[in-house]
């Protein structure tokens, strides 16, 4: 595939609905190396990934984490639909071709972890990017998979990080479309 930065930066989509076409290491590593090169202030290179491989053991345990999670936590009475939500949560997790979780470092100041927080959104766009040029949908969610306190110690975190994001990634033939409101209106000329 081979697009101009424009049109690839208006085509990419939020996608969550994936062939189960395998993602080679080489290109996990190729993505993951255009998030590393986000804009960042300080040098801080604040972005963590944590790469949950298909079939791994620790994603298995995440969506069982998550099963569980939603299971307490999604606000219907009916017993039959809270387990629905928790499995379809849990389903998605082990079958999406690759999972990663991005969390951000906290800076010395306030000031600069939200310097840090927005560079590593600058780094998941870059993923993003990189990844929809190659034929591949991301699906960015501070959902559930994030809400669950537990994922942290999962994926043993001891410090401080801050979650930002967790990514779903496949191929994908799904095209999407979107608008977004006219420059003119979210822009003042002086
Ligand atoms: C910080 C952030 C958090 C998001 N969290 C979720 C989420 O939890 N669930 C979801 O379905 N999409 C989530 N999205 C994707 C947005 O809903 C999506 O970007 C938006 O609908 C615009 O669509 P587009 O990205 O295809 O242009 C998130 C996006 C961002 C930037």
């Amino acid at each position: 595939m081979n697009q101009n930065i424009l049109e690839i930066i208006k085509n990419r989509r939020n996608v969550r609905k994936f062939n189960d076409s395998p993602i080679s290491k080489d290109t996990i590593t190729k993505i993951l190396e255009a998030a590393t090169w986000a804009p960042n202030h300080r040098s801080t290179e604040p972005w963590r990934f944590f790469v949950l491989e298909k079939n791994s053991k620790k994603r298995i345990e995440i969506a069982n984490l998550i099963y569980d999670w939603t299971y307490k936590n999604v606000k219907n009475p009916n017993t039959k639909r809270r387990k629905a939500s928790a499995l379809s949560a849990k389903q998605e997790i082990i079958d999406v071709p690759l999972f990663i979780y991005v969390y951000s470092i906290p800076g010395e100041t306030d000031d600069i972890t939200k310097e840090n927080y927005g560079a590593t959104c600058c780094a998941i766009q870059n993923l993003q990017l990189a990844s929809f040029s190659m034929g591949i949908g991301v699906g960015w969610s501070t959902g559930k998979p994030c809400l669950c306190p537990e994922v942290k110690n999962a994926l043993g975190i001891t410090e401080n990080w801050e979650i930002i994001g967790a990514l779903y990634i496949g191929y994908t033939n799904i095209k999407l479309t979107a608008s977004r409101i006219p420059v003119n209106n979210v822009t003042k000329w002086l």
